[in-house]
Parts: structure tokens; sequence; C-alpha cells
């Protein structure tokens, strides 16, 4: 039977995720909310006529087989709060799971009151170029030792309401779009981290901009560094003013036996049409004896490429949570998982902002 999702949030995620859930046999889109209403509305157009709702009470307690939230990374635990006391349906809810400490006894909460999985989204884990890395990391290197998670992009988009302009509302840079590189971190290297150093902040973006009289803080760029429990060191550099580049990520782990590299450009849909076809990702292999490089291309079938501005993975992590509403699939990001991605983030956010090494003990 066709299983009926709710989308809490109908921005520019939130449309993604509808769009990638049409692509889904036995699933639909039959209800959403949005405080805006017209965007609530285009959203109901994009998915053929779901249902819009005036509030998340009056959309939890219809008749729905799974629930999403896609709104402001701020209002995620009030969403799951209000979800959890009209519905018992399983939940997707979008990165990062919170924003400030204090939200996490709340979390747990909730949590404990919920009956059904709770999946945290970690579209990152689902493109297929890092897929193919996971695939293929270990015979390559022979135990990752140093691992570099680089992503130079273009500045943070507009957001309906400008939320993303503010610490307090994203949680912070390293909180609202870097939790997804240190979950890849803890997924690639198969440890947890016991220290974070970070120089990082806000360098050249947003600062001619101001919103109610009030110069946004976000950071755009710096660099992070983890010791992890098994040894290995993993670092992410961030710039978000290099809009010019080819690649958006670029993921390289080396071991004792050779290397190897991911490479992923930016959104299609940024991609300037004069000069043709968009770049494919790629895998680089390099074995150390006998030296031998080797790329391939990953390639995404174009009807789930166009999905969406994440190279298909919105579309495979959906796959993977409908298994879970049909009672045929495990959780794959757990809430632990998505709070020791947030925990990181915020750890980072410290060692930079007060100069000094955090110790983590998950
Ligand atoms: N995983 C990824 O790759 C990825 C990519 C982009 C965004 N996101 C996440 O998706 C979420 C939404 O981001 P976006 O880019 O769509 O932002 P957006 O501003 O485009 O959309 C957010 C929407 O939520 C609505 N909203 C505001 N308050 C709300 C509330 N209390 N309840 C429900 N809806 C509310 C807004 O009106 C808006 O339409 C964020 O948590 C963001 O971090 C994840």
């Amino acid at each position: 039977m066709t299983k009926k999702y709710g989308i809490i949030g109908c921005g520019m995620m939130g449309h993604e995720h509808v769009a990638n859930i049409n692509l889904l046999e036995g699933a639909k889109v039959s209800a959403v909310y949005d405080p805006v209403p017209e965007l609530a509305q285009s959203a109901s157009e994009k998915s053929g006529g779901a249902q819009v709702y005036g509030s998340i009470s009056e959309l939890a307690s219809s008749d729905l087989d799974a629930l999403v939230i896609v709104s402001p990374n701020y209002r995620h635990i009030e969403n799951l709060e209000e979800i959890t006391r009209y519905s018992g349906a399983p939940i997707l809810c979008e990165k990062p799971l919170y924003t400030h400490p204090d939200q996490e006894a709340r979390l747990d909460k909730m949590v404990e009151a919920h009956p059904s999985p709770i999946w945290v989204a970690m579209e990152y884990r689902y493109m297929p170029a890092i897929a193919a890395f996971m695939a293929e990391k270990d015979d390559m290197t022979g135990g990752i030792k140093m691992l570099t998670i680089r992503e130079h992009r273009f500045p943070f988009l507009p957001k309906i309401g400008d939320w993303n302009r503010f610490n307090r509302n994203s949680g912070g840079t390293l909180v609202e779009k870097c939790c997804h590189f240190f979950d890849l971190m803890r997924l690639i290297t198969g440890g947890e981290p016991v220290r974070v150093s970070a120089s990082a902040g806000q360098m050249t973006n947003h600062l001619n901009e101001t919103y109610n009289g009030e110069v946004p803080d976000i950071w755009d760029g710096g660099y992070v560094l983890f010791d992890f429990d098994n040894g290995m060191r993993a670092m992410l550099e961030l710039c978000m003013f290099a809009d010019g580049t080819m690649w958006n990520e670029e993921i390289m782990a080396v071991g004792p036996k050779g290397k190897i590299e991911t490479r992923i450009p930016g959104p299609q849909r940024f991609w300037p049409p004069d000069l043709g076809e968009p770049p494919h990702a790629q895998l680089s292999l390099y074995p150390r004896s006998p030296k031998r490089p080797v790329t391939r291309n990953i390639e995404v079938e174009a009807e789930i490429l166009d999905a969406g501005d994440h190279h298909g993975s919105t579309y495979y992590q959906h796959q993977k949570f409908l298994d879970v509403i049909n009672g045929n699939g495990e959780v794959e990001v757990s809430i632990e998982d998505g709070k020791r991605a947030v925990k990181m983030g915020l750890a980072a956010q410290k060692a930079a902002t007060e100069n000094i090494v955090v110790d983590l003990d998950f």
C-alpha cells in the first residue's frame, strides 16, 4: 500500500524532498505545512495535490505513515516535540538535530516518548561518489591514517526569513553545514573523535548585509582538526567564497597502501550553461606501489540528479527510509549519530571561538 508522507517546512529543501518522494514507488506526499501559505501551496502542487494544513498539530493528527521535518535548524526540536504529541509515525528529520546544548535533554525526552524510528537526514552519506569511496577505501589505503574533507563552495543561499544569517538560528556554520562532514568523518574512520582544534570565522561573506539593523555573524570558512580514538586524524577545510571552483567537495584519505580521493561538483543548476555539460563526480585511486593512478567518473541517473542539488543522495536516502517505514530496513543515521555530529560541530565552534583544544568523550 502506498505510504503517505507529511512534509513540515516547504522551502528549498522541502521541495527537494517532495521531488524525490515523487520518484519513489509506493510513496506519496499527502500532507504539507509551512507558515508561509504560498510555499505550502507550491509544495502541494509539486506533489500532485497534497492537503495543505494550517498547523503542525492538524497535519500530524491526520492519517500519515511518515513525517519529514525540513524547517529551519532552530525549529527542529520544537517540531519533533509537537509531532510526538499527535503522531507515532516514523520521522525523517533534517540535520542538524538541534542547535544549542540546552536542547539535548529535550531531544532525549522526545525520543523516549516516540514509539517509531527516527532517521536523521544526512544526505552526503548517500551521494554515489561517497558510497563508492566508502566501498573502496579500506582496500586502497590498507587502513586510513589521514582523512581530509575540503568543501570549497558558494556562500550560504538566501533563506526564508533569512534564518541562516545568524548563529543563534543555525547553530553556527560548523554545526549547520559541517555536521554533514563530521558525520562522514565518523563513518569513514569508524572511530570516535577525542579532541578538536579549529581556526574559523567570518572572513568576507554577508558583511555588507543587514537584517533589522543587524549584520550577519555567520562564519564562511576555516580549518578544523580532529583526533580519533583509533589513531586516525581528520581535517575539514571549509571555504564559502570559492564559487568559481570546479569541485564543491573533495575527500581524500591516505593509509600505508595508498590514497583514495573523490571529487564532487556543485549543484548542476549553478554550472554556466555556455560551458556545456556539468562535470561528473570522480573517484581516483592512487596505489603506492606500483604507482598506477586511476580516475573514473561516477554517474547518477539524470532523473534522480535533476530532483535536487545533492547528486541523487536525497533519493537514495528516501529509498532506505521507505524500507524502514515498510518494516524492511534499519535506521542508518540514528538519533545518536545526529547528536554526535552536532556535538562535534559545537565543540569545533567552541575551539575556534575560544582558541582552545576541546576534548570530546562520547
Ligand atoms: N541535508 C542537506 O543537504 C540539506 C540541504 C539544505 C537544507 N538542509 C536543511 O533543511 C532545513 C531547511 O532548509 P532550507 O534550505 O529548505 O531552508 P528554507 O528557508 O528554504 O526553508 C525552510 C522552510 O521552513 C519554514 N518554516 C519556518 N518556521 C517553521 C516552523 N516553525 N515549522 C515548520 N516550517 C517552518 C519556512 O517558512 C521555510 O519555507 C534546514 O534544517 C537545513 O539545514 C539540509
